[in-house]
């Protein structure tokens, strides 16, 4: 268990400590009024900057299959009194429940979607976010870039942009964006890239 900056528990590297969320949430084009998800949230603290500087008035889901990291959102969220965030504690691959299909514009998974290739649950993972997603909906996936470097997750986790499209392409969502500059400065270059789909 990590104790990322926000002092909510994680399961993992908050990413907080080395992306910037502004340079993340400014790639979505947001309105303020969709209805958003973080889809492990750790720290949750790409939510909460949403909720707070930008004053997103849709609803904002924060979903994590870590129970304390959703214990700490919903301790956040009396807090604050956030009506508009909804903390959900569930593993994507399996479900994620009372959210109703269609029903979700924008999902974003930063540093997570590398893990459902570790769990060997990417087909799963990719079925429940295309469930969720509305028409015009978009799934954003931040994540490592494909390099044998030390920082992040091991290599053979990772994923290119290009087996992304192929596997997503396989579910009828088709790439409708990528930014493979974003990320943190390391020797070899931008650490991640960021690429969206959306349904056919
Ligand atoms: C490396 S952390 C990143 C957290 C956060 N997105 C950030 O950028 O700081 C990965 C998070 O994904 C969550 N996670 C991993 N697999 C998951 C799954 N199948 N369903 C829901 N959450 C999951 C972990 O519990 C952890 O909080």
């Amino acid at each position: 268990m990590m104790m990322p900056e926000n002092g909510h528990r994680a399961h993992g590297f908050s990413s907080a400590m080395f992306l910037d969320s502004d340079e993340i949430l400014n790639e979505l084009n947001l309105k303020g009024n969709e209805v958003f998800m973080d889809a492990g949230c750790g720290d949750g603290h790409n939510a909460i900057k949403l909720l707070e500087d930008y004053n997103h008035k849709g609803i904002v889901y924060a979903v994590d299959v870590y129970d304390a990291s959703i214990e700490d959102m919903e301790t956040y969220k009396k807090e604050n009194n956030v009506e508009n965030l909804i903390n959900i504690e569930a593993d994507i691959t399996e479900g994620i429940p009372g959210v109703e299909d269609g029903s979700v514009d924008v999902v974003l998974l930063v540093n997570v979607f590398h893990g459902f290739k570790a769990s060997r649950k990417l087909d799963e993972a990719v079925e429940e976010l295309k469930r969720i997603i509305s028409s015009e909906g978009k799934i954003a996936i931040m994540d490592y870039k494909a390099w044998d470097v030390p920082k992040g997750p091991p290599t053979p986790v990772r994923s290119s942009p290009q087996e992304l499209q192929e596997l997503f392409a396989g579910h009828g969502l088709e790439k409708i964006y990528l930014n493979e500059e974003i990320g943190e400065d390391i020797p070899e270059g931008k650490s991640h890239y960021l690429i969206m789909f959306k349904k056919n």
